[in-house]
């Protein structure tokens, strides 16, 4: 039996994880990707992604793995998969110039055949109305005959030990059924459970909704956490109690904002399809994005209000921020509502410093932020420490009791610590 071929193009978050369980499957893969440093990276058995170590490169090397730039891999590929950002762009308009530059050169290079699937989060519509029409174009091939084509969204948990590519459902819709089927045959290879969708647009608005569910409850605690406050009631304790309803509730939790790509980007791709098109507005991805935009002026507020009851003034202040990263224990910085939070605070003369065993270096617009090696000499030295994420590593209830004044925004530390 010949062994089967397939390209991920893309190789951050998305693309590396699917490219690692592809080629534990046994496919051959190519790691396309238009960044020439991160494929010699990942050809020396380097990884940049949380989720895989250096030896699981290695290993998808000894696998037959490779990455490379040139797109010419694409024509002896059964399956090529899309994997690239869809990050927003000028306005909040989506920003498809990645998912069109990977079609271009996939057109270019495809062979009659092959099935394409799209796996990047995008407005419904893409896969059908930009990627279909590009790969025709430059192949001079018709989808449906010549090659498949279908779309499928990442499910992916950074840093969850509970769910991988393996074990979480997949979603599958293609152009028509024969591209649908070819999809499932490749991930069934290394999916429990594909599930075949009526078409690309369901499987497309199926991850949106997914994101907007996230946002739009995050959005709901974080406006009541701010009431709550304000009617000495403990937000923390009114969730560990709807909490234990066994149907009908599920536990979001406050913090300073939302980060990562998923929750903060991926919603405005719908609302901006809505309003584009429909001449209308999703009316709570709106106000889902403008509450939980409203948090980092709220947390600076807050530390100025605790350090106000303290007699000091946030001019001035040492200010020492815990966690900065989007999600607790992993390394990703994007979209961190710990940036805007920093900003806010640096703004009114807060002599702010940051630890975080997960960053070495934190920069921010105005400017780096020193970084503090000592945990304890840092808490014992500042005015406030404020958590903008609880790694696992930090010690909170001894951090809380060595602390002048504590703000934990994440709600996990024990009194006297202040929760959000
Ligand atoms: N990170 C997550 O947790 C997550 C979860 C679900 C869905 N997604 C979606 O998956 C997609 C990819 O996200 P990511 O987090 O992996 O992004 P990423 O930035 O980590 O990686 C994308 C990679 O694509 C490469 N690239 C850019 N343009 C290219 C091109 N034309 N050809 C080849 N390679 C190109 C970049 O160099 C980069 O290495 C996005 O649409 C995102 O919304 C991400």
């Amino acid at each position: 039996m010949t062994e089967k071929s397939a390209t991920v193009v893309g190789q951050g978050y998305v693309g590396l994880p699917l490219a690692q369980a592809a080629a534990r499957a046994g496919w051959a893969v190519h790691g396309l990707d238009v960044t020439d440093s991160l494929v010699d990276a990942l050809n020396s058995g380097i990884s940049h992604v949380d989720d895989l170590a250096n030896d699981d490169i290695r290993e998808m090397l000894n696998l037959g793995y490779r990455a490379t730039t040139d797109a010419s891999v694409v024509s002896g590929s059964d399956v090529v998969v899309i994997c690239v950002p869809t990050p927003l762009g000028e306005a909040g308009a989506p920003d498809l110039g990645a998912v069109k530059g990977a079609s271009r050169s996939i057109g270019d290079n495809l062979r009659p055949g092959t099935t394409v699937i799209l796996e990047s989060t995008t407005y419904p519509g893409t896969t059908d109305s930009v990627v279909k029409p590009i790969l025709e174009m430059m192949s001079g091939l018709a989808a449906g005959t010549d090659f498949q084509l279908a779309y499928s969204p990442e499910r992916i948990d950074p840093g969850s030990e509970k769910f991988g590519i393996k074990n979480t459902p997949k979603l599958i819709g293609g152009i028509d059924d024969v591209s649908t089927h070819a999809a499932i045959a490749f991930y069934g290879a290394f999916v429990d459970e594909p599930i075949a969708m009526y078409g690309t647009r369901e499987a497309e608005t199926a991850k949106l909704l997914e994101n907007t569910f996230r946002h739009v409850n995050i959005a709901l605690v974080n406006e009541m956490a701010k009431f709550c406050n304000e009617l000495n009631i403990d937000i923390w304790e009114v969730i560990r109690g709807a909490a234990t309803k066994p149907f009908g509730f599920m536990k979001f939790t406050p913090g300073p904002g939302v980060g990562g790509h998923c929750i903060p980007i991926d919603p405005n791709y719908l609302s901006y399809e809505v309003r584009d098109k429909l001449g209308y507005p999703f009316r709570f991805v709106e106000l889902a994005q403008e509450i939980n935009n409203s948090m980092p002026r709220y947390i600076s507020d807050r530390v100025a209000e605790l350090l106000n009851e303290h007699r000091k003034p946030l001019n001035g202040s040492d200010v020492l921020l815990l966690g900065v990263t989007y999600k607790a224990d992993i390394a990703d910085q994007r979209e961190s509502p710990a940036r805007p939070v920093a900003e806010l605070l640096r703004a009114r003369g807060a002599n702010i410093r940051f630890h975080d065993p997960m960053v070495d270096v934190w920069r921010l617009d105005s400017g780096a932020v020193p970084r503090e090696v000592s945990l304890d000499d840092a808490v014992s030295d500042s005015d406030i420490v404020v958590v903008l994420q609880a790694h696992e590593s930090y010690d909170l209830a001894r951090i809380a009791a060595d602390s002048k004044v504590m703000f934990d925004t994440r709600g996990k530390s024990p009194k006297p610590a202040v929760r959000l």
